[in-house]
């Protein structure tokens, strides 16, 4: 081949891989949405346990191996960073427990229904709804709460009693009898209540809850192709944080180091909120003191990178443990497996599928962070983005509107082409010099050509 020529088809073939990388991102197909969590599924479950159902989910759909979740790993406020694009300390919801020091408000898992600590943001499931269409939810954090003035058109008050299937059948209901119902939430609170009560390193226990949680996502697939659904609607199963294993060896007492009357505890582990009761600089000198495996920060001091000091209900003092260990005040192990820990740490992260017509099929991706799956939602169902941390950019190629190739992709592609065209060229050559005495009559001129192009070559 002509090596002007070879350049030539190297020059066009990285420009239309590159070209096809600009494409018109307007999304016509607005879809319903359901939106399923399954609490404290830690992200290489996936690889160490086997899910038939959720495998033909996601084989013919969207895989992320890992979803950088938000600081505190916890479940209430990493549930709202889904439905909100944002930052623990920009949503409002912060712990499990939380205390207000303007109102003297508490917050607890079993009184969470004042809208006063969720009103900091608006949910997905409320801008479905200022969008003219309705949305439906069972027992998602939150959904139950009257929030910027509403809760879900249709919504399950929670009871942790409920079985799946009658939450999954609700959901499919209200789906399949109305079409305005744009978007559903739906939780689960396996395999984090397995994870809790024998640890993730009791492999025989998460064996039972994760096939138990797969079946689950069978008894979906099903009833939503029973009910038409399957197919026609998007189905993002992800999850909000992870699970580690804890032990009576890697235990942070705080008796042994402050006295009780020093301070109050809004929560305790594996991120304690401490509200000093003396001088502040004291208490935290005797709490940074306390255990090699506990990190205390003044409240100014916390990590820019965790997005957890602006806001009122961050505590004066705040204690991390390290991963896998315990903060109590004494006593033994609470609880054989936790979470809550540093969020850079991949135990805490969970995975994310997605399926549906809005979806690549056969697509993986690594990563994406939490934050980046409001505006996907958003975008997904044609609704305005409300102000969020998260980015369109970095989830965008998941959909099948979007036309994106891997720069990998191009990289070896170009690199195959080259590599191909080169052989190709070599041998030729090859050919052409073991013939020199050739009687074809345009050898010579074949050689004489290629001899006045040689600087090219060099
Ligand atoms: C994308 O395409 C649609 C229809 O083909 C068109 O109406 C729209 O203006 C385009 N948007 C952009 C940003 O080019
Ligand atoms: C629930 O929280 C509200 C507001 O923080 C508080 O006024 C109320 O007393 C709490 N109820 C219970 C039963 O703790
Ligand atoms: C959910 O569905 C069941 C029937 O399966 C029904 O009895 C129950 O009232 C429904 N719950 C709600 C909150 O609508
Ligand atoms: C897992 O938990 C079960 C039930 O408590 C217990 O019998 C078993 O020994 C545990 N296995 C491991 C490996 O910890
Ligand atoms: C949906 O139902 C049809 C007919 O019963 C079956 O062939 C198909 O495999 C089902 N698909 C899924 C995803 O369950
Ligand atoms: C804790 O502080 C209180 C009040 O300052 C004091 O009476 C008590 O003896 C202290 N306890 C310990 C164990 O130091
Ligand atoms: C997160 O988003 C909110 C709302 O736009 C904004 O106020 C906040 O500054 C953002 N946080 C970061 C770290 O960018
Ligand atoms: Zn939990």
């Amino acid at each position: 081949m002509h090596p002007k020529a070879l350049l030539f088809v190297l020059a066009a073939c990285y420009q239309s891989v590159i070209s096809v990388n600009t494409g018109n991102g307007t999304q016509k197909d607005f879809s319903p949405l359901l939106l399923v969590s399954f609490d404290g599924f830690r992200a290489d479950y996936l690889n160490s346990y086997t899910f038939p159902h959720l495998h033909k989910f996601f084989s013919d759909g969207v895989l992320v191996d890992q979803v950088t979740n938000v600081f505190i790993t916890k479940t209430f406020p990493n549930h709202y960073s889904l439905a909100t694009g944002l930052y623990a300390e920009s949503h409002g919801i912060l712990a499990s427990h939380m205390y207000d020091p303007l109102t003297k408000k508490d917050f607890t898992l079993h009184n969470d229904s004042d809208p006063f600590w969720w009103n900091e943001a608006t949910p997905i499931w409320v801008s479905v709804q200022e969008s003219g269409y309705k949305s439906v939810a069972a027992m998602w954090p939150g959904t139950d709460v009257m929030i910027q003035n509403r809760t879900p058109t249709h919504f399950m008050k929670y009871n942790g009693k409920v079985s799946f299937r009658e939450r999954l059948g609700n959901v499919t209901k209200w789906l399949s009898e109305d079409d305005s119902v744009k978007f559903a939430a739906l939780y689960w609170e396996e395999p984090d209540y397995t994870g809790h009560t024998y640890g993730p390193d009791n492999t025989t226990e998460m064996a039972k809850a994760l096939k138990k949680v797969d079946d689950d996502v069978g008894l979906l697939m099903e009833q939503l192709n029973q009910t038409g659904l399957w197919g026609k609607i998007n189905v993002i199963i992800t999850s909000d944080h992870g699970m580690v294993q804890c032990s009576q060896g890697r235990l942070i007492q705080l008796d042994q180091c402050v006295n009780r009357s020093s301070y109050i505890v809004v929560d305790l582990t594996p991120v304690a909120a401490i509200i000093p009761l003396i001088e502040p600089s004291d208490l935290y000198k005797k709490l940074s003191n306390c255990n090699t495996h506990m990190k205390a920060y003044m409240k100014d001091a916390i990590p820019d990178r965790l997005h957890y000091k602006n806001n009122e209900r961050i505590q004066p003092i705040i204690l991390v443990a390290d991963e896998g260990w315990t903060i109590v005040q004494q006593g033994g192990l609470p609880r054989l497996g936790d979470h809550g820990y540093d969020n850079s740490l991949r135990s805490m992260h969970p995975f994310l599928a997605a399926h549906g017509p809005a979806f690549r099929k056969g697509y993986r991706k690594e990563s994406i962070n939490s934050v980046d799956l409001y505006p996907l939602m958003c975008h997904i169902l044609g609704i305005p983005e409300k102000p969020n941390n998260g980015s369109f950019a970095h989830t965008r190629c998941m959909l099948v509107t979007e036309k994106c190739t891997d720069l990998a992709v191009v990289v070896g592609i170009v690199i195959g082409v080259f590599i191909v065209l080169t052989t190709i060229t070599f041998l030729f050559r090859l050919m052409k010099n073991r013939e020199p005495s050739s009687s074809r009559p345009f050898a010579r001129l074949e050689l004489q050509e290629d001899d006045d192009d040689d600087p090219l070559l060099d």
